[in-house]
């Protein structure tokens, strides 16, 4: 049981540490952040140890990096590409992954396809829930693709007894479902408060590193960013993926943002089907194939997202605003960004967007991060205004400045490729735009400014 306890605040937003409550965190300045968390003595909190041996203390001792082996570390595939690809070739053994994402998305879902794969492959996976009974599981296990029937599932709460588990089963994997239902008895507070989910989280690291499992933690995020959520862990894990997309829609993007083992900002898509998550394989493809040439209003960029060039339709509608202050709603990009580039075409291209209700989306849940979609954003808006079609077979690729200019982009052969190889046959681009390898069969329409732009699309 716990060893004597005092009791320190910790802010849910960054996670620091502070001895008295106060309304605001002194550093990170949120309201309202501050929860109670009992701390254990630092006996306790020793116990368990660094894993290390070789000293009289049982601390670590130095090693040489060169009598280190230098092979590459193999990896747990699952064969669920889209998955081992995010991760950078799939699971690196005793690493901890954390999956977050809002509840509803499919994390449960996909870390059960996850363990029925391992275990297909022969690496013996236990999946223990804090949220589901076996049998719920089991009724989502018959739903999948995957044969789910020789996985080990676990019903269980107490961190303790899902680690002894795993280590009776000498499981390579484990998945806990989630983080927020885990709970330690050596620690006051509910399962899900930041103490609690700290906590759990640093034992299942030091399970990782000291016994050698991989261990997969499900972490639900809210809207806002969470309480409890994943953001006070990300520090502690090797590897953070966020399951995102629209509940609505039928996409979901599995984003790489903290990788020990592989690189960041790597994505990978999958579709949600009655039979489980399927990955997709072309993801332009599938953005786009919902779209209806011939509509105002409607662009497609290029975005990257890690390495892989992917095109993405950006819808934008601007109309008369009934009464009061014009709306302005974005989906899938930065609402301030939105603000910024109206006010550019306003002052830049006397095109008035004052009187209007505008509204902006990018099709499929994908989330615009990169500048290089604004020449996309505001051939839309220009677009939607004249109520008149952009060219079909245009791509638009530039970043647009606050005097009106346009940019040039990173990457922009690989983005033009992907545009042809998806029958893109014109690309408006910043007028520096350079390239070591023209590609004949796509046309550049080099614009300085967006008057130029405005101008183009008119004729
Ligand atoms: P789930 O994995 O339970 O989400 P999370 O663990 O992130 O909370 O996903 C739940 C949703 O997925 C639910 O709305 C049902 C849907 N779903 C399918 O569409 N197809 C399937 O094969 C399965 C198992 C779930
Ligand atoms: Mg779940």
């Amino acid at each position: 049981m716990a060893a004597k306890a005092h009791s320190v605040f910790r802010c849910t937003e960054c996670g620091a540490e502070q001895p008295k409550w106060t309304g605001r965190c002194e550093a990170c300045g949120e309201w309202n952040t501050l929860v109670e968390e009992v701390a254990t003595s630092k006996r306790a909190r020793r116990h368990g140890g660094t894993g290390a041996r070789g000293s009289p203390t049982g601390g670590a001792v130095p090693v040489r990096l060169g009598d280190l082996s230098a092979e590459a570390v193999p990896r747990y595939r699952t064969g669920l590409a889209e998955f081992d690809y995010v991760l950078g070739g799939g699971i690196v053994p005793g690493s901890l992954v954390l999956v977050g994402g809002e509840p509803g998305i499919g994390k449960s879902t996909l870390l059960l396809q996850v363990a029925a794969r391992l275990e297909a492959a022969g690496v013996p996976t236990l999946y223990a829930s804090g949220e589901e009974s076996p049998h719920q599981i089991r009724l989502r296990a018959d739903r999948l693709e995957e044969p789910a029937a020789r996985v080990h599932v676990l019903a269980e709460t107490v961190l303790e007894r899902v680690i002894e588990q795993a280590v009776r089963l000498d499981a390579r994997v484990l998945v806990v479902d989630s983080i927020q239902t885990a709970y330690t008895a050596d620690l006051e507070g509910a399962p899900g408060n930041v103490g609690q989910v700290r906590e759990c989280a640093a034992r299942l690291m030091r399970f990782a590193k000291e016994s050698g499992p991989s261990v997969l933690l499900v972490g639900h995020v809210t809207k806002g960013g969470g309480i409890a959520g994943p953001k006070t862990l990300e520090h502690i894990v090797d590897t953070v993926l966020y399951f995102e997309g629209e509940g609505s829609l039928d996409h979901r993007i599995l984003r790489a943002t903290k990788n020990r083992f592989g690189g960041v900002d790597e994505i990978g898509v999958f579709e949600m089907t009655s039979a489980g998550l399927v990955p997709v394989a072309n993801p332009s493809a599938a953005f786009l194939a919902a779209r209806h040439a011939g509509i105002s209003g409607s662009a497609v960029t290029a975005l990257m997202e890690g390495t892989r060039p992917m095109l993405v339709e950006i819808q934008a509608l601007a109309s008369r605003a009934g009464f009061g202050t014009p709306q302005r709603v974005s989906a899938g990009l930065d609402h301030r960004r939105l603000a910024v580039l109206l006010a550019v075409l306003e002052r830049r291209a006397a095109l008035p967007f004052g009187e209007l209700d505008v509204f902006v989306n990018v099709v499929g849940g994908v989330r615009l991060s990169e500048p290089s979609s604004d020449l996309a954003i505001v051939a839309a808006l220009i677009s939607s205004v004249r109520d008149r079609a952009l060219p079909a077979d245009a791509l638009f690729l530039g970043e647009v400045g606050l005097g009106g200019e346009v940019r040039a982009v990173a990457a922009a052969e690989r983005r033009l490729a992907e545009a042809v190889r998806h029958g893109f046959r014109r690309a408006f681009v910043g007028s520096r735009t350079a390239l070591k390898q023209p590609d004949s069969a796509i046309e550049l329409v080099r614009v300085e400014h967006l008057g130029e732009l405005a101008h183009r699309l008119a004729a």
